[in-house]
């Protein structure tokens, strides 16, 4: 496997998308808004925020509701080449193990952006996470 590095035009046009969909984030529990943007193959953009329930453990991420809505716009061929998460607390914050299984499914090569205190930190999904589980090789 290789990096899929991608050109600071389309990171800055992730970003900011994920930014304005955090914006529409439905987090009245922990008052922590994320936003998600991740690049296809193709060279979309789909984006997500997270969902939160009252019964806490329906939350849904940013992460994951990007790719399933990607799945639920576009059908079930998907290739995800990057990620971008950002959130409200200006806190690195790195997708959730959940979320890194999920991105590895449509991703196993993607890369990984999220703002850190000082610029961004850019990680391949299989550093985030080794040996992701998959049916078959
Ligand atoms: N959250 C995400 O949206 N993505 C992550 O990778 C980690 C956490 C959300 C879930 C919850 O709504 C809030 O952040 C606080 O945990």
């Amino acid at each position: 496997m290789k990096d899929t590095p991608i050109s600071k035009p389309q990171l800055d046009r992730l970003l900011r998308a994920a930014h304005k969909v955090m914006k529409n984030a439905y987090a009245p529990f922990s008052h922590f808004r994320v936003g998600a943007a991740i690049l296809t193959a193709k060279g979309d953009v789909f984006l997500g925020c997270n969902v939160e329930n009252s019964s806490y453990g329906m939350t849904n991420c940013a992460e994951r509701t990007a790719i399933f809505s990607a799945i639920a716009q576009a059908g079930p061929k998907l290739s995800i080449r990057a990620v971008a998460v950002v959130n409200d607390h200006g806190v690195a914050s790195s997708p959730c193990g959940a979320c890194r299984q999920v991105i590895y499914e449509f991703g196993p090569d993607a890369i990984v952006v999220y703002p850190i205190s000082k610029g961004l930190k850019t990680s391949h999904i299989t550093e985030l996470l080794p040996e992701g589980f998959r049916l078959r090789d």
